[in-house]
């Protein structure tokens, strides 16, 4: 059926890893949280993009960002993401990130992502 969004058996998990350069990090020597809320956000969309390829993702909100332990220049950190649930319009990803030499978790948050058609939401589902 024409305009039909039909979901991906996509990988339940996506997955980034990121070597952290001077340019990421503040005036104390770790990383800015503004860089990780972007990593999030483009996790986010991905997963979720992968999931619904007929779908325009939009950010519609995040969860509490809980940033848990420290980045440092050097350290290696996997951001992972995947579709938690799906609504009528949106999907929840969980989006979280560790740090890839010692195992500790980085941040863990949620993103809410709505299918935006002509400026409107649009539903996910037939
Ligand atoms: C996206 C947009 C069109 C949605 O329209 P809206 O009238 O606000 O829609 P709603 O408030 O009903 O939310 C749409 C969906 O998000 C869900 N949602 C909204 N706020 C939520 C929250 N705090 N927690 C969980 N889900 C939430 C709703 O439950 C609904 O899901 P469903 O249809 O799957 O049940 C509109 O809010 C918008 O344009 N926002 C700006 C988006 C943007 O510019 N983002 C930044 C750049 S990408």
């Amino acid at each position: 059926m024409a305009g039909e969004i039909i979901p991906l058996p996509a990988p339940a998990r996506h997955e980034k890893t990121l070597l952290i350069r001077h340019e990421f990090l503040n005036h104390y020597g770790t990383v800015f949280g503004g860089y990780m809320m972007q990593w999030a956000d483009d996790m986010a969309y991905n997963a979720a993009s992968l999931a619904f390829p007929g779908a325009r993702f939009v950010t519609r909100c995040f969860g509490q960002f809980d940033f848990t332990s420290p980045v440092q220049l050097g350290d290696i950190i996997k951001i992972f993401s995947g579709v938690e649930s799906v609504g009528e319009t949106s999907c929840k990803i969980q989006v979280w990130a560790v740090n890839a030499r010692t195992g500790a978790e980085v941040f863990r948050t949620f993103a809410v992502m709505v299918n935006v058609q002509e400026g409107k939401k649009a539903p996910l589902k037939s």
